[in-house]
């Protein structure tokens, strides 16, 4: 049986919204990662005191991120996370979203391995790729490809942008300092064809920390102008 850590009674309203019927599961997750995350390098060990609010409730509120995408019409059958580490935000969001098909890149073998065993026990159906993102620029692409903790947006577009399809969405966790990481990243976005960069924020009123999250549309080929891929 797996460890479950039951959500912390002042956080069970919004994880209940983001979760639904799926809340038992991400409980299943949480324990899985308080148990075994410090021992293997997944989590720092003062983390599991805070896993919900900073860490599990962080990644669920992009949720709110991926349905704002979806009700402007624009793609989210498919979803790679780039850097998923312990799984943050891929496997958050595959609990969350069920309805994704949720392929999670990371390339340090220790951390897949984990994420492998959390797909299986969960049953999760994800695809856990060991790889860096870039080695897969030529073969895959996405309509949304999330990211958290992985770099500064221009690096983290270089490395993302090529993943995400034409009319798909780059969503990048970011902290305060999202909108000069926006300002420094133009001219990589422009050159691989990255548009209307934005900043959203959930859980206003739920959590004491909202997630903010840059968006980053990717424009179709046929109207991106002389950028090279890649
Ligand atoms: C600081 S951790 C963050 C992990 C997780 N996203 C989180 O928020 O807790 C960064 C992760 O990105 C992975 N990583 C770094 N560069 C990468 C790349 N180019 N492609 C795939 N994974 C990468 C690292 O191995 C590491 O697991």
């Amino acid at each position: 049986m797996t460890p479950v850590s039951t959500v912390p009674e002042e956080l069970r309203s919004p994880a209940e919204r983001l979760f639904g019927d799926r809340l038992a599961l991400v409980e299943r997750f949480t324990g899985m990662l308080a148990a075994e995350g410090p021992e293997r390098g997944l989590i720092g060990p003062r983390e599991v005191d805070r896993l919900w609010e900073r860490h599990v409730l962080n990644c669920a509120l992009l949720a709110d991120a991926i349905d704002e995408v979806s009700a402007a019409g624009r793609p989210t059958a498919t979803l790679a996370d780039v850097g998923s580490g312990a799984g943050l935000p891929g496997v958050v969001i595959a609990i969350a979203r069920p309805q994704l098909q949720v392929t999670l890149i990371e390339t340090m073998q220790r951390r897949t391995t984990w994420l492998d065993e959390v797909n299986t026990e969960l049953g999760l159906g994800m695809e856990v790729v060991r790889a860096r993102a870039e080695e897969l620029h030529k073969d895959r692409s996405f309509d949304l490809v999330t990211a958290r903790a992985v770099a500064a947006l221009d690096k983290l577009a270089k490395w993302t942008l090529p993943l995400v399809a034409d009319g798909g969405t780059l969503l990048a966790m970011k902290g305060g300092s999202a909108g000069e990481e926006i300002e420094k990243a133009a001219p990589v976005l422009k050159r691989l064809g990255g548009t209307d960069a934005r900043i959203g924020r959930y859980g206003d009123g739920e959590v004491e920390v909202p997630t903010t999250v840059v968006h980053v549309l990717r424009t179709p080929q046929a109207t991106r102008k002389g950028g090279r891929r890649g």
